[in-house]
């Protein structure tokens, strides 16, 4: 037995690789390939940054022209995805993503291709997920960018002067470093397994209510919400219960969330008025005089997609649009200097017994 390690419950902490695709930094900003991700989403679209995370560097206009034309072209569903998808009408959109992503082929054993197949068609089987399941109207995708293809699919049509606000979102969404689904799909990609169930491990794994699925969560208790008084009973309430509020909390930013603060300001710039933007407010004044606890952004992501008339079903499923092309930067990184991820366990079972 070699020596062991013990490490903090849930690796709180503990450094168990290296990354050059993104940190939290020093300076509390999240930096994608050295640049603020709130720079990023201020000045360029998905498509760059996009193409940042994943190759390292900003692409020319050249490099732009081509990686968006293939995103293009692989925006579309086959029909036996779409009759699965009909079979299925599976109400949770995420387990469809999961499900319907891993029937993905591996094409040529091409790493590359096969994740601009997934993340062409995330948004579509996103999409038409909801279309199987809740019989919605397949809406036609419109526009010349990812995100504003994504918006014409899922929100509301009078919004649509606002689809750069979803873009925003979705360039903050994109990449986190060791988040627990680039783990997960770190870990997987660390067997050498193949992309697409590497992408099916992380989908997975955004899906728990502790990561990703915060999202989801938010709404339901910000509609009962419509001033300071309501905002203090409820945080009161669910503390006293020992009940985690979604949306607030994270491993990492314990003092502010600066993708979090970013959406805020987005949402004061289009919104300032929404009963919702409000209740968000008032909570997350009361959770942070009382516990210090920053929003995270999840928070405010929820009420800027409530108010761009995008259902809540599709919350999540933004997120993994966007988080993909992390997933694929970090697959790759993980494959050219690989080494099989298997942490040892202290075991707390019965003592070696006779049968
Ligand atoms: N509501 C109430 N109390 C909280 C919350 C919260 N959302 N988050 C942390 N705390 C308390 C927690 O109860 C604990 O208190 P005590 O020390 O008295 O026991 C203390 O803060 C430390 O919390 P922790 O859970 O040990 O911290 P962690 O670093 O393990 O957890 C977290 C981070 C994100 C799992 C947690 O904050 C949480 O469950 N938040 C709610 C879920 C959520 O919003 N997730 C989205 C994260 S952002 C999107 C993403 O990147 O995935």
């Amino acid at each position: 037995m070699t020596d062991e390690i013990k490490v903090p419950k849930g690796l709180a902490n503990v450094v168990v690789d290296r990354t050059s695709i993104a940190t939290t930094g020093a300076s509390g900003n999240l930096l994608y390939r050295g640049y603020r991700a709130v720079d990023l989403a201020d000045r360029k679209s998905f498509e760059e940054v996009a193409y940042l995370i994943v190759y390292g560097n900003l692409p020319s206009g050249d490099e732009l022209v081509a990686f968006r034309a293939r995103l293009n072209e692989n925006m579309k569903l086959d029909e036996r995805t779409i009759k699965v998808m009909d079979i299925l009408k599976e109400k949770d959109i995420m387990r469809n993503l999961r499900s319907i992503v891993s029937l993905i082929p591996y094409r040529n054993g091409d790493i590359n291709e096969t994740f601009i197949q997934m993340e062409a068609k995330l948004p579509l089987i996103s999409a038409y997920s909801a279309h199987a399941a809740y019989g919605k109207p397949m809406k036609n995708m419109e526009g010349e960018f990812f995100a504003e293809k994504f918006f014409s699919m899922i929100a509301d049509p009078h919004k649509k002067k606002y689809w750069k606000s979803l873009e925003k979102l979705m360039i903050l969404y994109m990449e986190h470093e060791f988040n627990a689904s680039t783990f997960a799909l770190r870990v997987a990609a660390s067997t050498l397994t193949d992309p697409v169930s590497a992408v099916t491990a992380a989908l997975a794994t955004l899906k728990g209510p502790l990561h990703g699925g915060a999202n989801s969560e938010v709404l339901s208790y910000l509609s009962g919400i419509r001033d300071e008084k309501d905002a203090a009973k409820f945080v009161e309430d669910k503390l006293s219960k020992k009940e985690k509020i979604m949306g607030f909390g994270h491993r990492v930013y314990k003092k502010k969330d600066p993708r979090a603060q970013y959406v805020k300001e987005e949402l004061r710039r289009i919104a300032p008025d929404d009963p919702k933007f409000r209740a968000a407010e008032y909570v997350e004044n009361y959770m942070f005089e009382k516990k210090g606890i920053p929003a995270n952004v999840d928070l405010f992501a929820a009420v800027l997609m409530d108010f761009l008339g995008i259902d809540e079903v599709f919350n999540l499923p933004v997120f993994a649009c966007s988080r993909i092309f992390g997933w694929n930067a970090h697959y790759s990184e993980q494959v050219s200097d690989n080494k099989l991820i298997r942490p040892a366990a202290e075991y707390s079972g019965p003592e070696e017994r006779d049968l």
